[in-house]
């Protein structure tokens, strides 16, 4: 039986540069899509996955994503007073419990693979999950569900993963593929940020990970790899000798939230899927 996954790791600390000037002040993982930021769509996700452990990797300027996770009594009595019970459960439910959320630092943003590295002493010795909050799932049950569902048969390291266009791998860790059952891959390496003509398949990982503490190794050598940043993907590859390595493709939808058009795209697809919305954005997406 495999260590099940109760700590996830959120690393926000980026600088979302291509989201100025918006995140000049503002976190980019505090834009809301809808009426919700960001992150916390990630805790949700997670959460419902069985996740109990959350920690942020954060930086400075990234208060807000803090105080979002903070309680507010202030704002509670006045809901509590005024009998908002909807707005007040959305202030108050599916939040981590108290002290089951922790924060630490990444001063300089050397890449995610030291990003991650910045949680090693609050994840520990035991496997963890990694999100990024600026992927942002439509999936039922959640991205993270699934993929956990399939890590209970296959334990080691496991990814989510997406076909993308050709013209598009060198955005992506692409998956070296050795087996494939149109679901789950096995995969016997990864390479980061591939030209298309050295990729090794179209299946891209995306930003959800099951990781074994292993990576740690890795990564405490603190060598840089594309763009010359601390990659994740290159202390995962280093890894494989001794550890399982597997893709999901996902049963539903991923926004890349990063760039403005998968912004506004998620902010489209997450109104249309609500109830109250739905019917009025059809309406006013029809007059364009
Ligand atoms: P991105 O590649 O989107 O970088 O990071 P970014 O800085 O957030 O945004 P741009 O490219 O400047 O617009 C992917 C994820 O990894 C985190 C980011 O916060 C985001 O969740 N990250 C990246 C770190 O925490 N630290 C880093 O050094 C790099």
């Amino acid at each position: 039986m495999v260590k099940a996954v109760t700590k996830a790791v959120l690393p926000v600390a980026g600088l979302g540069t291509r989201f100025l000037p918006a995140t000049k002040v503002l976190p980019k993982e505090m834009l809301p899509v809808v009426d919700k930021p960001l992150i916390q769509y990630a805790v949700e996700e997670a959460l419902e996955a069985g996740v109990e452990d959350i920690i942020m990797v954060t930086a400075p300027g990234k208060g807000a994503l803090e105080d979002h996770f903070g309680r507010a009594v202030e704002l509670e009595s006045f809901l509590e007073a005024r009998g908002k019970t909807e707005a007040l459960a959305s202030i108050r439910d599916n939040f981590p419990k108290p002290a089951h959320i922790s924060f630490t630092r990444q001063d300089d943003p050397q890449g995610l693979g030291h990003a991650v590295w910045c949680a090693r002493k609050l994840v520990g010795d035991e496997p963890f999950a990694v999100l990024l909050p600026d992927d942002l799932m439509q999936a039922t049950p959640g991205c993270l569900t699934q993929m956990v569902a399939a890590y209970e048969k296959t334990g080691g390291h496991i990814v989510a993963a997406e076909e993308v266009p050709e013209a598009h791998t060198s955005r992506y860790g692409i998956l070296d593929v050795a087996e494939d059952d149109g679901s789950l891959v096995r995969a016997r390496g990864l390479v980061e940020k591939p030209a298309p003509k050295d990729a090794p398949s179209r299946l891209a990982i995306i930003g959800r990970y099951i990781l074994q503490p292993s990576v740690f190794e890795h990564l405490d050598k603190k060598m840089t790899g594309a763009g010359g940043e601390i990659q994740l993907t290159d202390a995962i590859a280093a890894t494989l000798d001794d550890v399982p390595f597997h893709g999901l493709r996902i049963n539903g939808r991923r926004f890349d939230c990063g760039t403005k058009l998968g912004f506004v795209e998620a902010n489209v697809a997450f109104a249309a899927a609500r109830d109250d919305l739905g019917g009025d954005i059809h309406e006013i997406l029809a007059a364009y």
